[in-house]
């Protein structure tokens, strides 16, 4: 057994609390931040200890790499607060395993699992009072990796910042939402950095999105890129169809996201008997499905997205009306389950939770 390593985190506590200024009953996403953050560089070839210390803005060069040649990487997940007002973490470990799975790709040194799980569990334990309880929110956290090098030139850099910051957030769509088949655009390309959490994959969704937006879509949906043709993910999230009694989803491949939420839903169809595929989905058989009314459901899935209801699928200038979900919908079901799971109100057979 691998020995655990301790790091030593030097704690610098805030003076005074911002939680008062925030209304945990209206929290929209991604806008607040709870009072610290977790701090570490990497530099002469290893990582640092790490430190605790308000959040608020680091000073920084115009030169450092990750702007320039865009080193840059991030993770999303959540904590939560049980009934009895424990803290608990939704599978930390898988982010950490994917976080470095997108440093390699990016050629970025992985982090150590101890450093990421020390610091982030001593971040969280000191923001705990920011976990928000009320239902449908969390804690989201933030864990981000990014290259400091001063220096003009494309190299991998040799220094580099990895940071973890929260925010309580709401739902990320208050809405069911729409979705816009994207047959212009790309994501990913087999071979690029599809399956990774780089930023860069961000930035290349966000003009095709505001196109998307302005014709009063919320979201792209992902087809791949020879032929338009197979669906791949949505814009924050993968996406998974209700196709007569199956559950049908995209298979990760070099251009989808691995997301936790998921393989944590197909763990669990899985274990309700439910059908599950995972594989290449036209849009072609996505239609004719819809007009044979066998499309019964589709939807979102992610971390910052939860479960999220797909409402209508726009194509080629017409748009395709889902059902509305019921309380006996495949994904109204995954979406309680997981939520409580999450909040500890049943049990978690799949030892996904972990104590704070
Ligand atoms: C997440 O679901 O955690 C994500 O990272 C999506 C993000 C773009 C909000």
């Amino acid at each position: 057994m691998l020995e655990t390593k301790i790091y030593n985190l030097e704690i610098q506590k805030v003076t005074k609390s911002r939680i008062h200024e925030i209304d945990f009953n209206h929290i929209p996403f991604g806008k607040y931040f709870s009072d610290h953050m977790f701090v570490v560089d990497y530099k002469n070839e290893e990582w640092q200890d790490g430190k605790i210390v308000p959040y608020g803005p680091m000073s920084m060069a115009p030169s450092i790499s990750a702007l320039h040649y865009g080193q840059a990487l991030f993770e999303g997940m959540k904590a939560y607060k049980d009934t009895k007002g424990n803290s608990w973490l939704f599978r930390p470990t898988d982010n950490h395993a994917r976080l470095n799975i997108s440093a390699e790709r990016l050629c970025m040194p992985a982090i150590p699992e101890d450093l990421f799980m020390q610091g982030l569990m001593e971040l969280i334990r000191l923001d705990s009072n920011w976990i928000p309880k009320q239902e449908n929110a969390a804690l989201y956290i933030r864990p981000v990796m990014f290259a400091i090098d001063e220096f003009v030139g494309v190299k991998p850099s040799q220094n580099y910042r990895f940071v973890i910051f929260t925010c309580p957030v709401g739902q990320y769509y208050s809405e069911p939402v729409s979705v816009l088949v994207e047959t212009k655009y790309v994501r990913a390309f087999e071979g690029g950095l599809g399956f990774t959490k780089a930023a860069a994959n961000y930035a290349a969704a966000l003009m095709p999105a505001k196109l998307g937006q302005s014709k009063g879509y919320h979201q792209m949906l992902w087809t791949d890129g020879f032929e338009h043709k197979y669906i791949e993910e949505s814009g924050t999230m993968n996406v998974m169809f209700v196709i007569g009694n199956k559950v049908v989803t995209p298979m990760t491949s070099g251009t989808i996201l691995s997301g936790i939420t998921r393989d944590s839903i197909i763990q669990l169809l899985k274990d309700w008997g439910i059908p599950v595929e995972e594989r290449r989905i036209s849009i072609d058989d996505l239609l004719t499905a819809h007009s044979k009314n066998e499309l019964k459901e589709a939807f979102g899935v992610g971390t910052a997205a939860t479960v999220a209801h797909i409402a209508k699928i726009g194509y080629m200038g017409k748009d395709f009306q889902l059902p509305v979900i019921t309380p006996s919908s495949i994904s109204h079901r995954i979406l309680k389950t997981l939520t409580d799971i999450r909040t500890g109100k049943c049990e978690d057979k799949f030892g996904w939770m972990v104590r704070v």
